[in-house]
């Protein structure tokens, strides 16, 4: 067992690395205060975490991961220690996921968006309950300006609700399909077709566009019982940054990162197994279930993980023992009224530990190769070059093509 209040290692550049695993716990509601439960987690190292197996009980359970963050841990702390050192590697060129999963309830959506504080003049930007979504994006735009690259930043906002695909940053209500395709270009990747995807120009901008989409969310969220519970979202944000070369040509890099809230685990069992009685009432969250399965399939190196039996694991094949960097973190509420999810919890983010991917930078292109198949389009247009080659190259179903005429 590690007992250390040493920092997390940082993401090296080894070729297979374990997905890092955090576990932050939620602190006592109004709401605990006023029932009769007691706390049952201690947090004796930043590292560690002890759960009491029974309230009354001297013996306990310790689990040991890259970082846990107590009852008092803020939202910079989270962002500081998870995020942080993906920003550099996103900007390096490397695709970057992190999970929020747990109960509902223990704050992954508070860990994924934030919320506001009540004080009026306090900005979004310097609000201390702001989370990681929004934090990561003021943190780009003043690196990348600072920088004084030329880049382009584009997000889109995905939900996964009953195995269904839900744009929440269009305004379209009629639910546009969105296709899923194979790229053939990159084993494990997929490209949907008809997501939109919207570029930001400033980041007060980033603010706005995440209202809007967890608006949506919430409306539907009153139309069906439980609805954020049980859905999973997807918020992309893709970096391209163009790099000038000795002799004038000029390189497109491309950064990406998935910040995704799963749906309350709850149901699902230690490991993976889905509860008896949510079986029998028909509750079965497919994309929980499968994540679980593809979780146990890569820890005992299966020959089949089951990547396509769920949207969920089939949109995000590359970050579960794939080509991305990865984290996890897993939200755990302090109570005894939680335990046994929460001991559920803590078993499936200590397995998720040992699951290895192998982080490869994305292929960078030059604007000669790019214009080669674009070049008749750019002629007929009096935008930028850079800005456009990057629209026609994000229009998803396209960039197979480009890069497939270019190898
Ligand atoms: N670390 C925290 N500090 C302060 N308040 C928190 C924290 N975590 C959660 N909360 C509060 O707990 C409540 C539930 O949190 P949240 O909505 O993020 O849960 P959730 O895990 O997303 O649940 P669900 O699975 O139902 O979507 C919210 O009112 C939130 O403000
Ligand atoms: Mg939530």
């Amino acid at each position: 067992m590690v007992k250390s209040d040493q920092p997390p290692p940082k993401l090296s550049k080894e070729k297979n690395q374990h997905i890092q695993v955090f576990v932050r716990v939620r602190p006592l509601s109004v709401q605990d205060k006023q029932k009769p439960y007691s706390n049952v987690i201690e947090c004796p190292s930043s590292r560690e975490v002890s759960v009491k197996e029974k309230a009354s009980s001297l013996t306990s359970k310790t689990f040991s991961f890259d970082r846990v963050f107590n009852t008092q841990s803020k939202q910079i702390d989270v962002y500081r220690t998870v995020v942080n050192p993906l920003i550099e590697e996103v900007l390096a060129g490397y695709n970057c996921t992190v999970f929020a999963y747990g109960q509902t309830g223990t704050g992954k959506t508070y860990t994924m968006e934030g919320e506001r504080s009540a004080d009026p003049s306090i900005t979004w930007e310097n609000d201390p309950q702001c989370g990681i979504i929004p934090r990561t994006l003021s943190h780009l735009f003043d690196t990348l300006k600072e920088e004084g690259v030329e880049f382009t930043v584009r997000v889109s906002f995905l939900e996964i609700y009953n195995e269904e695909l839900i744009d929440l940053l269009s305004s379209n209500d009629d639910a546009t399909k969105i296709r899923i395709f194979e790229d053939v270009t990159k084993k494990g990747s997929v490209i949907l077709q008809g997501l939109e995807e919207i570029t930001v120009h400033d980041k007060n901008d980033v603010y706005q566009i995440l209202t809007k989409g967890s608006m949506k969310r919430q409306t539907a969220a009153t139309l069906m019982n439980a609805h954020s519970s049980r859905s999973h979202t997807v918020f992309s944000i893709t970096i391209h940054i163009k790099e000038n070369l000795v002799g004038g040509d000029e390189l497109l890099k491309t950064g990406k990162l998935n910040l995704v809230d799963l749906a309350g685990s709850e149901n699902i069992g230690r490991s993976g197994a889905v509860d008896r009685r949510a079986r029998e009432a028909g509750n079965i969250n497919q994309s929980l279930l499968t994540l679980g399965r593809v979780i146990t399939a890569l820890v005992e190196r299966t020959p089949h993980v089951p990547y396509r039996e769920s949207k969920l694991t089939r949109i995000l094949q590359d970050s579960l023992g794939g080509r991305t960097k990865t984290c996890f973190i897993a939200t755990i509420s302090p109570i005894s009224a939680n335990l046994e999810e929460t001991l559920s919890t803590l078993d499936y983010a200590h397995r998720a530990k040992n699951i290895t991917n192998r982080p490869e930078i994305n292929q960078k292109l030059t604007k000669k190769e790019l214009l080669k198949v674009s070049g008749f389009f750019v002629i007929s247009t009096n935008i930028c070059v850079f800005e456009f080659l990057i629209a026609v190259i994000s229009h998803s179903l396209l960039l197979p093509f480009l890069i497939f005429f270019l190898s």
